[in-house]
């Protein structure tokens, strides 16, 4: 006859082994997280960094034909306000003499108000006000932008960014 009483081996009691691993296994979790949570932390901005996210921009004191530079993310950003006449001429250029094709009207949103980053798309430095085309002129090499912030002459190979903004109200911007 069979000993029913015998114990099958997977279902032995805990031993005080077991115990320990179990015991170490959980603090190796709170061990790991609480290493991760420092890392996260340090991941969110704090309210300095937001704040430098975001640039307003008054436009008021800026006249047609006039242009601005404002510093957003420790970036130059150009702000120009262009006369019709400036806004027609950019809208008259064919796509097929761009280097970097886009509309003028897609790189806006009211038509005489102009904000682009001011980082050459070459290697990186800032254009001055000056060209062939009514806009930039890299000093670094040479390359020229219009007043549609188009690349207009080489070694660049594209248009200056369009950075993300909001107008506030008819005279307020804010950049980022
Ligand atoms: S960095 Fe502007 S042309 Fe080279």
């Amino acid at each position: 006859m069979t000993d029913m009483t015998m114990a099958k081996p997977n279902m032995a009691e805990p031993t005080r082994r077991d115990i320990l691993y179990v015991a170490t296994a959980a603090v190796g979790v709170v061990g790991v997280a609480s290493v991760i949570w420092p890392l996260i932390d340090q991941m969110n901005p704090d309210l300095s960094t937001l704040a430098l996210s975001k640039t307003e921009i008054d436009l008021k004191p800026i006249a047609p034909g006039q242009n601005i530079v404002v510093k957003w993310q420790g970036k130059p950003v150009f702000v120009r306000n262009r006369p019709p006449k400036m806004v027609e001429e950019v809208r008259a250029v064919p796509m097929s003499e761009l280097i970097d094709p886009e509309t003028d009207q897609a790189r806006v949103k009211v038509a005489n108000w102009l904000i682009v980053v001011g980082v050459c798309t070459h290697l990186g430095c800032t254009p001055n006000v000056g060209g062939d085309y009514d806009g930039w002129l890299c000093p670094c090499h040479g390359s020229q932008y219009d007043a549609s912030g188009r690349v207009r002459h080489g070694p660049a190979p594209l248009n200056l960014l369009v950075p993300t903004y909001e107008f506030k109200t008819p005279t307020s911007v804010v950049v980022g």
